[in-house]
């Protein structure tokens, strides 16, 4: 079992929207039993709320099915030994990552770094920009998904 977790500011925006894009390119493959899909924020700012209806509406438009009962919820030290992989969005949750868990198996990574073209996914909270966001995010699923296929 590879268990991801997904880690954003809030868990409202962009960590939902990769892990239900995740979890439909993984079924997609006929591989969701051997995967385990979570996300998280660093942040406690949105605990208990859904995912934000901006962020819904990018997924109904690309036919990506969600949990709507997902709710965020925030990391903690002891998801560490949970996941094998632990996936900030920008350079600043990598950083807010690091200072909830003690990375000393170097779990945590940056998103777009699997990518061809490594950067930051910008947050359209701030932004406002869900469609770059998410075409952001579905090339960091798309690339992550590929590295561990090749690696594990
Ligand atoms: P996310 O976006 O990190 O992509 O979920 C945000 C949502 C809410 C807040 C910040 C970022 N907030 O501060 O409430």
């Amino acid at each position: 079992m590879i268990k991801i977790c997904f880690v954003c500011l809030g868990n409202i925006c962009r960590s939902p929207m990769a892990e239900f894009i995740m979890k439909d390119l993984i079924n997609d493959k006929e591989m969701s039993d051997k995967f385990l899909v979570e996300s998280k924020a660093t942040s406690n700012e949105e605990i208990g709320n859904s995912i934000y209806p901006l962020a819904k509406e990018k997924l109904v438009e690309n036919n990506i099915k969600f949990d709507v009962n997902k709710k965020a919820s925030q990391l903690t030290n002891e998801d560490y030994d949970r996941y094998d992989y632990i996936i900030g969005m920008e350079d600043s949750n990598v950083t807010s990552i690091k200072k909830i868990v003690n990375d000393v198996d170097n779990k945590v990574y940056r998103l777009l770094d699997f990518s061809n073209d490594p950067r930051d996914i910008s947050d359209p909270w701030y932004t406002r920009d869900f469609e770059t966001a998410y075409r952001d995010i579905a090339e960091g699923c798309n690339s992550l998904l590929e590295f561990i296929l090749k690696n594990n």
